[in-house]
């Protein structure tokens, strides 16, 4: 499971109990979830569509630190299933799980389409395709100007004559 997001207690965040509003924590969760989902399906047009049981396992205070964990669990044709766990930080003591969040894959007519995975992609993955990317992009810019001066020289033999 990864933990990527922390989130700081602070007093806006709290119920009239003193301790960690659930909803707070839902609308924390929903969004790491969709960003999860984003990232595996490379695409942002990703909506919720089903999470179930949510197992409020222990309180978070003001003051703590938590964290939030996803891990895709499996891969539909057109949809996403996540298992969620947040924990204290510095303790690690469970507060929240939610054993499905399912998110569906849209396309650009905002119908259910297939996103083609298979298997978890991992950041050193996501980070190589952003290198691709730039690389080929810099190669792009390369042999434009390689052509341009090829151009200018060429230009400039003719002026010569
Ligand atoms: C998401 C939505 C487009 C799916 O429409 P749909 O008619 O259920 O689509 P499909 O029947 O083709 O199902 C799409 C996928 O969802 C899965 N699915 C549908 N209902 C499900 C349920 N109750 N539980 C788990 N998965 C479900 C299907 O198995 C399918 O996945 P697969 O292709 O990987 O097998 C539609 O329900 C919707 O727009 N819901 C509102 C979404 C929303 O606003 N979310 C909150 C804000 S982000």
């Amino acid at each position: 499971m990864n933990f990527h997001t922390r989130k700081w207690v602070k007093p806006e965040d709290l119920n009239p109990n003193g301790t960690l509003f659930g909803g707070s924590l839902l609308r924390w969760i929903d969004e790491e979830a969709a960003i999860y989902a984003i990232c595996q399906l490379d695409n942002q047009r990703v909506v919720t569509k089903l999470i179930s049981e949510v197992n409020f396992v222990s309180s978070a205070r003001q003051g703590d630190i938590i964290e939030l964990g996803m891990k895709a669990t499996h891969f539909g044709r057109t949809s996403i299933t996540l298992r969620c766990e947040v924990r204290n930080k510095v303790t690690r003591k469970s507060i929240l799980t939610i054993e499905k969040m399912v998110f569906v894959n849209l396309g650009a007519d905002g119908k259910p389409a297939p996103h083609g995975r298979e298997q978890i992609r991992y950041a050193d993955e996501a980070y190589e395709r952003y290198r691709q990317t730039v690389q080929s992009a810099a190669d792009a810019t390369a042999m434009a100007a390689a052509n341009e001066a090829e151009r200018e020289a060429e230009h400039d033999e003719e002026a010569v004559h």
